[in-house]
């Protein structure tokens, strides 16, 4: 473990834990300062806002810290079922089933759907979860070219008449960059094969009211199961699965991930059922959040880095990984918030910054951010 840590070190690809010191907001406290920040997925500035703050302080007071068990022994409450509905109104399923995490919920899912024999297909920038889902199936797994439909189908046809799925991030985690959902589902439908999209970073960001990818493409409806999580824009915590009703009463009964793990707290789960109210009562956040999107990818552009993102990841490629550190580092002195993604979450020389956006960033700061990151490209170039 020594002789690995030091080679990590080495490749300036050893990863230190940053404690933050409040709420996860547009400002946070980091080492006893004031920061902006520019890297956290509660899209919607969400996870400190009052109503869902209260809510959750209800459900603590009236059901206590923990679940008490799982969802089929002790584990559920009125919280999780009335989660689960609004979900699948949010979503225009017939039903819902909440995981424990959006990683649960993945690498549940796919082994329960997809077994030795079939075949799935899945992008070459899926996350993580989607790819131990894939593992743990025993189906073959044939990955596809990132976003390429034309690779998907030739891949598909070399596989006549095999049964499977065709599994996709909806916006990819690092890129930031949309699913082609219409092929994906023409494609689907064509070949007779499940679609699965993963809504981790759509959900509250993209489509007129923040419903995600089918909405985005005007396709409302036609995704087989659609999967996400609670604790990105919906400042919770928590993944789900929507889709029909008999298909969430298989996973309910077949699941590992779902039947052998303790539930969420009530408090958790009160949390998200009122942060997606507000999401559907105050169209003002999601709305906010597509203009910093539009406004801060101009601000870089105008700065001379290139930045191109209709979703709230808009990646800063700088590609060696000893640069991305440096500079964040000098962001990070300066009060923004930007950590460098390295390998093994992108690939090795394609190390980049990840700034997130919050609908509550102010023109001016995010104005400052784009600023402070094209200064620093240039000082660490020429340092
Ligand atoms: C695309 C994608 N899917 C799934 C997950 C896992 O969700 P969770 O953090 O709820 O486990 C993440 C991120 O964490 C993600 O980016």
């Amino acid at each position: 473990m020594e002789e690995e840590l030091k080679a990590l070190r080495q490749q300036q690809l050893y990863r230190e834990i940053k404690v933050i010191e409040s709420p996860q907001r547009a400002h946070v406290r980091y080492r006893n300062r004031d920061m902006l920040m520019l890297a956290s997925n509660s899209y919607l500035d969400l996870c400190g806002e009052e109503r869902v703050k209260a809510y959750a302080a209800r459900a603590l007071a009236e059901y206590g810290t923990g679940s008490g068990g799982s969802r089929l022994t002790t584990g559920t409450n009125i919280y999780h079922i009335q989660l689960e509905e609004a979900l699948a109104r949010f979503k225009g399923r017939e039903a819902a089933v909440v995981f424990n995490t959006g990683f649960a919920a993945n690498s549940g899912v796919i082994p329960c759907l997809c077994r030795a024999g079939d075949v799935i297909y899945s992008d070459e920038l899926n996350h993580a979860s989607i790819i131990d889902g894939c593992r743990q199936s025993g189906a073959e797994t044939v990955v596809y070219r990132h976003n390429d439909m034309e690779d998907l189908e030739r891949k598909i046809q070399e596989r006549p008449g095999r049964q499977g799925m065709i599994v996709s991030d909806g916006v990819f985690s690092m890129d930031g960059d949309i699913v082609d959902l219409p092929k994906l589902l023409e494609l689907a439908d064509a070949y007779g094969l499940l679609s699965m999209i993963d809504e981790a970073h759509a959900t509250g960001v993209i489509g007129a009211t923040g419903r995600g990818c089918e909405e985005y493409f005007h396709l409302e409806g036609r995704t087989d199961i659609l999967m996400g999580t609670l604790s990105k824009a919906v400042g919770a915590e928590g993944g789900y699965v929507c889709g029909s009703r008999t298909l969430t009463e298989y996973l309910k009964n077949k699941a590992r991930s779902y039947i052998f793990s303790t539930s969420l707290s009530p408090a958790a789960m009160a949390a998200a059922k009122r942060a997606l109210e507000l999401i559907e009562e105050e169209p003002w956040r999601v709305e906010k959040l597509q203009e910093n999107i539009c406004l801060f990818c101009h601000c870089l552009r105008e700065h001379g880095v290139e930045a191109e993102s209709e979703t709230a990841i808009i990646p800063v490629r700088i590609g060696e990984e000893g640069m991305a550190v440096k500079v964040s580092e000098r962001l990070m002195e300066q009060g923004f918030f930007i950590p460098a993604i390295r390998y093994p979450t992108v690939k090795r020389g394609e190390a980049m910054l990840r700034a997130a956006l919050m609908a509550t960033h102010t023109k001016e700061e995010l104005s400052a951010a784009a600023a402070a990151i094209a200064e620093a490209i240039d000082y660490c170039r020429d340092c």
